[in-house]
C-alpha cells in the first residue's frame, strides 16, 4: 500500500506535488492548515478491494466506514466506485442521505441509537445493525408508529483477540459494542417471529489498525459457524454476512500491514471453505474498511511558523495547527511520516519535535523527527492522515476547523471549506 499518496511526484525544483498539483500552490490557494485528499489514492484503494473480492466473492458489498472521513463530496467519489457506506450517528446518516449513495447500501450502527435516529433509518430503509436488546425494543416502536419495516442485522461479540491498541479493539467480551455471541439465536428468533422486522444477517468488528490475517479468518469461520447454527435452530438461511474493518496500513517505516489482495483472498478461502463443510449457500459478504480505503489519500500541510533551537537539549518545528486537527499521536500515541514539501529533494539535516499550537505541553504531533533544514515558512506535509484526522478534529482553543481539498489530475476542488471565526461564535448565545 504504501505509506504516500500514489499520485506523489517531486518536480524539478525539489517541489512536492500531489494529485498534479503544487502542495505549496494548494497551501498558497487555500491556506494551511490544509487537508489534502488524492483522488487516484481513494480510487485505488477502493479498486484494490472491489477487484479482490470480484475475483474471490463476487456475492459482496464494500461500504465505507465513514467514521474515518464523512462529507457529501467523498461519498459521492466513494459512490461512483461502488461502494456503500456505514454510519454511527444521527449526523452521519444525514450526510450519507444528502450524498448520492443508494440509501440501501447505508448501513447504520451504534451502541445508542436514538429513537430519532432510528426513524430517519427506518424511514430511508437503511439497514440497521442492531447493537441490544433494549434497541430492538425502540426499532419495534419505530416500526409501529412508522407502519414500515425494519431491515436488520445483529452484531456479536465475536471474542477474537485483535492485537492492536486497546482503545481500537471491539471483538472482546467486555466490549460496548454488539451482543453476546451466546445470545444470538435467542435475538434472532425475536426479529424472525415479527413481521415488520427483516433478519438480513449478522455483523461483527474486531477491531483497527490489526495487521496480522489470523483474527479476520477466525471471524470468518466463526460467522459461518453461526450462520449454520441460525439454519438448524431457526431453519432459515441467513443472507448476509458483515465482517467489519479494520486492516491496517502504513504510517511509518516500521508498519507492515497486508496487501488487501492478500488479506480478502484469505478470508473469502475460510468463509467459502466454511460453507462447504457446512452445506451452505455463500450468503452476501459486506466489509467495512475505512482506514485502509481513505488514511493513505490524506496528507495535512502546515506552515512553519517558528523553529525553536533548545541548545544541545533538542529543536522545535511549531506547526500552525496540532491536536485539534490530528489528534491521534496524543490518544493512541500514532506516529507518521513527515516531510518538508519546498524541500522535497533535500537531504535530511537534523531531527526536530513537531509541535502543535495549541495550549497542552502534550501537542506534540511527533519527536525525533528527522528533516531538512527546516525554516519559518516552510511547507510541513504529515502522510497518512486521510483517515481518522478530520472526522476526529475538534474546535479545541476555539480554532477553526481546516478546509479539505481533493486533488486529481491536476485540479484541486474543496471538500469541505475551512471554518471561520465567525461560524465559532454562530450558536453562542449572548
Ligand atoms: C463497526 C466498524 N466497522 C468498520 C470500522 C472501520 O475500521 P477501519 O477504519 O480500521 O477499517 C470501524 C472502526 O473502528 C467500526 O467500528
Amino acid at each position: 500500500m504504501g505509506i504516500k499518496p500514489v499520485s506523489e511526484k517531486i518536480d524539478l525544483d525539489g517541489q512536492l506535488i500531489i494529485g498534479g498539483k503544487k502542495v505549496t500552490d494548494l497551501v498558497d490557494e487555500f491556506g494551511t492548515p490544509l487537508y489534502i485528499l488524492d483522488q487516484d489514492t481513494v480510487e485505488k484503494n477502493c479498486q484494490d478491494y472491489l477487484q479482490a473480492l470480484s475475483k474471490n466473492y463476487p456475492k459482496s458489498l464494500v461500504v465505507f466506514a465513514g467514521k474515518a472521513c464523512l462529507n457529501v463530496g467523498l461519498l459521492n467519489i466513494l459512490a461512483d466506485q461502488g461502494l456503500g457506506v456505514d454510519v454511527v450517528s444521527g449526523g452521519e446518516l444525514f450526510t450519507a442521505l444528502r450524498s448520492k449513495m443508494n440509501p440501501l447500501n447505508i448501513i447504520f450502527h451504534g451502541n445508542n441509537k436514538s429513537i430519532e435516529e432510528l426513524e430517519i433509518a427506518v424511514e430511508n430503509n437503511v439497514r440497521i445493525i442492531l447493537d441490544n436488546e433494549q434497541e430492538l425494543e425502540n426499532v419495534k416502536q419505530v416500526t409501529a408508529r412508522l407502519g414500515k419495516k425494519a431491515r436488520l442485522m445483529i452484531r456479536i461479540k465475536p471474542e477474537i483477540e485483535a492485537h492492536t491498541h486497546e482503545y481500537i479493539k471491539t471483538g472482546q467480551i467486555d466490549s460496548k459494542f454488539g451482543i453476546d455471541k451466546n445470545d444470538l439465536i435467542k435475538i434472532a428468533k425475536l426479529i424472525v417471529s415479527d413481521d415488520k422486522l427483516d433478519f438480513l444477517g449478522i455483523h461483527s468488528h474486531i477491531g483497527s489498525q490489526i495487521f496480522d490475517v489470523n483474527p479476520f479468518e477466525d471471524l470468518a469461520s466463526l460467522m459461518i459457524e453461526k450462520v449454520a447454527l441460525i439454519k438448524s435452530e431457526l431453519g432459515i438461511d441467513v443472507p448476509e454476512i458483515n465482517c467489519g474493518g479494520g486492516i491496517g496500513i502504513q504510517y511509518v517505516e516500521s508498519d507492515d500491514p497486508p496487501a488487501v489482495s492478500d488479506f480478502v483472498t484469505r478470508l473469502c478461502s475460510k468463509l467459502k471453505a466454511a460453507c462447504e463443510r457446512e452445506n451452505l449457500e455463500l450468503p452476501l459478504l459486506m466489509l467495512e474498511p475505512g482506514r485502509s480505503i481513505v488514511g493513505t489519500a490524506g496528507i495535512t500541510a502546515y506552515k512553519i511558523g517558528t523553529v525553536k533551537r533548545i541548545e544541545n537539549v533538542k529543536n522545535y518545528v511549531f506547526i500552525d495547527g496540532g491536536m485539534a486537527d490530528n489528534p491521534r499521536p496524543i490518544m493512541y500515541q500514532a506516529e507518521y511520516t513527515f516531510g518538508l514539501a519546498n524541500k522535497a529533494d533535500k537531504p535530511t539535516t537534523d531531527t526536530f519535535s513537531i509541535a502543535g499550537k495549541f495550549c497542552e505541553s502534550g501537542d506534540i504531533l511527533a519527536n525525533g523527527i528527522s528533516l531538512p533544514d527546516a525554516e519559518v515558512g516552510d511547507v510541513l506535509v504529515v502522510y497518512g492522515t486521510g483517515a481518522y484526522n478530520y472526522s476526529m478534529a475538534s474546535n479545541y482553543n476555539r480554532f477553526c476547523r481546516p478546509a479539505m481539498v481533493v486533488v486529481k489530475d491536476g485540479a484541486a476542488r474543496y471538500l469541505v471549506k475551512r471554518e471561520t471565526f465567525q461560524d465559532l461564535v454562530n450558536l453562542d448565545v449572548v
